[in-house]
């Protein structure tokens, strides 16, 4: 519901735009909400939870039926959305999208920016490949959007184009941690609700074959699963998890989306202890998906703050000899290997340009002192790892710091996360800019 709302406090003052409908992607409704509730044509307000709407691209019904196809599907194209999974790395040969969305988030946070060599940094932002989170089955009908972009852009250019998204909705979602407590419950059907969400991506998908899609499947579930178990939700939450995740693997799988499990980080899988109990869960759900050929692997750091190589371990490491996410992976893949799973990794840089910033390994809301990081690229100096990849989009929130919320964690109420925190996923306008101006390398 925050989203928008330093903009909005800004605009309040120009009675004009006010009253005008607002426009793509901003708040149109929620408890609280007092401005307007009307979107500009070509988008619909679309309720994504209580407290927050949004103007969305099309209409915010989403579809119930799989339609007809607007593309038939090539047989040339080796490397498509159905069959066989092109050999190697999926990345290889195709240009990645740009989603609009977060585009158009760090355009108007770029928009607010006063100093003019600040402000041009932060709009070079716009143009580097995030992923796109489907937090809310309510976004859904967005992906259909940017894949017909994509198809479009493809065809004008020449070029392949892929979709780099993140699958983010299990029953009792974040269940370790309040800060992204999610739209369904195990108690109130939510395992079959999830299944329609994934049947939504799904049919959206189908659509544009000649469109290559990424995504990452269920960030911090799996790894909650190996840890977390003594958590009444997480084992609460145990069985739901494995379907959800069975059930998005063979679903996507079916139209050929490449999928990187997500695997935690360094500071969390990556301690001895845990490396065998996470491969032996990977690789015991994968097999029992029927080992979908289409999944490619792991994505680890997603949101984290870890380097993929640290020039020395940073003191909170405390030991680990896996202290950063190469140390990590090249432990892990081993055991992956001897038991049928795919050992590639793609691994999220967005955030972790400034090192040493934080308190504890455990830290993960919001810490101060962090800068964008390396850019997405092929060239990750590992045959493991197919990109290095910004997976969380820098800018959105990692939780909010209002402790009335009930969404409060108290990891973002401390010292080392930066205050006056809005809720996850909503836009935190201090916080980009400071990403903007701590980047490592420089914007
Ligand atoms: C939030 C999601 C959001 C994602 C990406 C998560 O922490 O819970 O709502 O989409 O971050 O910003």
């Amino acid at each position: 519901m925050f989203k928008f709302a330093s903009l909005l406090a800004l605009v309040s003052l120009v009675p004009a735009v006010v009253n005008a409908a607002q426009p793509l992607y901003a708040q149109c409704g929620g408890i609280g909400w007092t401005g307007d509730t009307t979107c500009v044509s070509g988008a619909t307000c679309t309720k994504l939870n209580d407290y927050y709407s949004q103007c969305l691209p099309g209409s915010s019904t989403p579809p119930t039926t799989t339609t007809t196809p607007t593309t038939t599907p090539t047989t040339t194209n080796t490397g498509g959305p159905t069959g066989t999974p092109a050999a190697g790395n999926p990345y290889t040969g195709y240009q990645i999208y740009l989603t609009p969305y977060y585009a158009d988030e760090v355009q108007t946070a770029a928009g607010l920016i006063t100093d003019a060599t600040q402000k041009a940094k932060a709009l070079k932002v716009a143009q580097i490949p995030t992923f796109t989170w489907f937090d809310v089955i309510a976004k859904v009908p967005t992906l259909g959007t940017y894949l017909a972009d994509a198809s479009a852009k493809g065809k004008a250019s020449g070029q392949k184009y892929l979709v780099q998204i993140v699958v983010y909705d299990l029953p009792d979602r974040d269940c370790a941690a309040l800060a992204s407590n999610g739209e369904f419950s195990i108690a109130n059907d939510g395992l079959n609700k999830y299944k329609g969400y994934i049947d939504q991506l799904v049919a959206q998908i189908k659509q544009y074959p000649d469109v290559r899609v990424v995504a990452v499947i269920e960030p911090d579930s799996l790894a909650n699963l190996v840890t977390n178990l003594n958590v009444a939700k997480c084992a609460n939450a145990q069985s739901a998890y494995k379907a959800g995740v069975t059930y998005a693997m063979q679903q996507l799988n079916s139209v050929g989306v490449y999928m990187y499990l997500d695997a935690g980080h360094a500071g969390w899988l990556g301690w001895p202890a845990n490396l065998s109990p996470a491969a032996q869960l990977f690789i015991q759900l994968y097999k029992d998906a029927g080992s979908p050929q289409f999944v490619r692997g792991l994505a680890t750091n997603v949101a984290n703050y870890n380097a993929l190589s640290a020039s020395s371990p940073d003191p909170i490491t405390q030991g680990n000899p896996n202290y950063d996410e190469i140390h990590y992976i090249n432990a892990l893949a081993p055991s992956l290997t001897s038991g049928g799973f795919p050992a590639h990794f793609i691994v999220d840089q967005g955030r972790s340009g400034v090192q040493n910033i934080r308190q504890q390994w455990g830290d993960w809301c919001n810490v101060n002192g962090a800068g964008f990081g390396t850019r997405p690229t092929l060239s990750t100096g590992s045959s493991l790892i197919d990109a290095i990849v910004w997976v969380k989009p820098g800018g959105e929130c990692d939780g909010t710091s209002n402790t009335s919320s009930p969404r409060y964690d108290a990891h973002c109420g401390l010292s080392d996360a930066m205050p006056n925190a809005p809720e996850a996923g909503t836009w935190f306008q201090a916080y980009f800019a400071a990403l903007v101006k701590n980047a490592n390398p420089a914007l």
